[in-house]
C-alpha cells in the first residue's frame, strides 16, 4: 500500500526501525519523528500500531523502544541461532579460564557484528554490544574477520576511509594488510588500545568443516595483562566450536 507521496507504509515502519542502534534504544515519538524524516502525527500513528502488535513497545516515561515481540521473533529465525548455541558451551568454559570479556562475532557487511558476549563486573571497559557492531580494522575480532574474507572486501576496507579510535588504531592500508597477512600465519590478531586505550582485544578464527572462517572468536583484557598467554585457550574453544559445528 503506498501513500500520497508514494512511499509505502512498510517504507515508513522500516525507518522507524532503522532509527534504533545500540546507543539509541528509547525515544519519545517527536525525536523518533524527526530521526526517521517523518511527520509527528505519522509517527504516532505508526508506533501505536507498532506497540499494538508488540513490535515496539512504550516505557513508562512514554518513551518508545523496540519490543520483547520484535526481540522474540528475530531471536528464533535468526541464521546464526546454530553458531551462538553451538558455540555457547565453549564461550562459557573460556570465560572461566579467562575471566574477562568473551565475544563471538561473525561478518555482516563492511563490519563485524556480535552474537554473544559473555562479561564479568571486574572486567576492563568493552565497547561491543550483543548485536552491536564495531570496525573490521579497528577490532581483533574484525581484523581476523578481514584477514579471511575474500579479497574484494579487504580491499574496499583497505580504500578507507580507516578511522582511527585511539592513537593505536591502524590507519595506514599498507601496515594493515601486513597484519592481515600475520593474522593468517599465526592464527590470531593481538589489538592493543586499537579502539579504546584501556584495553586489549585478541581473537582467533572458528572455522566450519570445510575449513571456511564462519566467526571470530575473542576476549578483551586489561592491557596490562598478558594478553598473548589468552591464545592457546582461544585456540582450543575455536577448535572446540568447530568440531561441534560437524555434528
Ligand atoms: C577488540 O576486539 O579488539 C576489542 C573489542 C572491544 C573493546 C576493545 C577491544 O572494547
Amino acid at each position: 500500500m503506498k501513500t500520497a507521496n508514494g512511499e509505502s507504509v512498510l517504507g515508513r515502519v522500516v525507518r522507524i526501525f532503522e532509527v534504533f542502534g545500540s546507543e539509541v534504544t528509547a525515544l519519545g515519538v517527536s525525536e523518533l519523528a524527526r530521526r526517521a524524516d517523518l511527520h509527528v502525527a505519522t509517527a504516532s500513528r505508526l508506533v501505536e500500531r507498532l506497540v499494538g502488535y508488540g513490535w515496539l513497545q512504550r516505557d513508562e516515561d512514554r518513551k518508545v523502544r523496540i519490543g520483547v515481540r520484535l526481540w522474540e521473533l528475530a531471536a528464533r529465525a535468526s541464521p546464526t541461532l546454530p553458531l551462538r548455541e553451538t558455540a555457547m558451551p565453549f564461550m562459557e568454559d573460556l570465560h572461566a579460564v579467562v575471566g574477562h570479556h568473551t565475544q563471538l562475532g561473525v561478518l555482516e557487511g563492511d563490519e563485524v557484528l556480535f552474537l554473544e558476549r559473555l562479561s564479568s563486573r571486574k572486567a576492563v571497559i568493552n565497547l561491543t554490544r550483543i548485536a552491536g557492531r564495531l570496525p573490521l580494522h579497528a577490532s581483533s575480532s574484525g581484523q581476523v574477520l578481514l584477514a579471511f574474507a575474500p579479497a574484494e572486501l579487504q580491499q574496499r576496507i583497505l580504500d578507507g576511509p580507516l578511522r582511527a579510535y585511539t592513537p593505536a588504531t591502524p590507519t595506514d592500508p599498507k601496515k594493515l594488510r601486513t597484519r592481515l597477512a600475520a593474522i593468517r600465519r599465526d592464527g590470531y590478531a593481538l589489538c592493543p588500545g586499537y579502539i579504546d586505550e584501556a584495553a586489549t582485544g585478541i581473537a582467533v578464527p572458528v572455522r566450519a568443516p570445510d575449513g571456511e572462517v564462519v566467526a571470530a572468536l575473542g576476549v578483551v583484557v586489561p592491557n596490562d595483562a598478558n594478553a598473548r598467554m589468552q591464545v592457546p585457550a582461544l585456540r582450543a574453544a575455536a577448535l572446540g566450536i568447530s568440531r561441534s559445528l560437524i555434528r
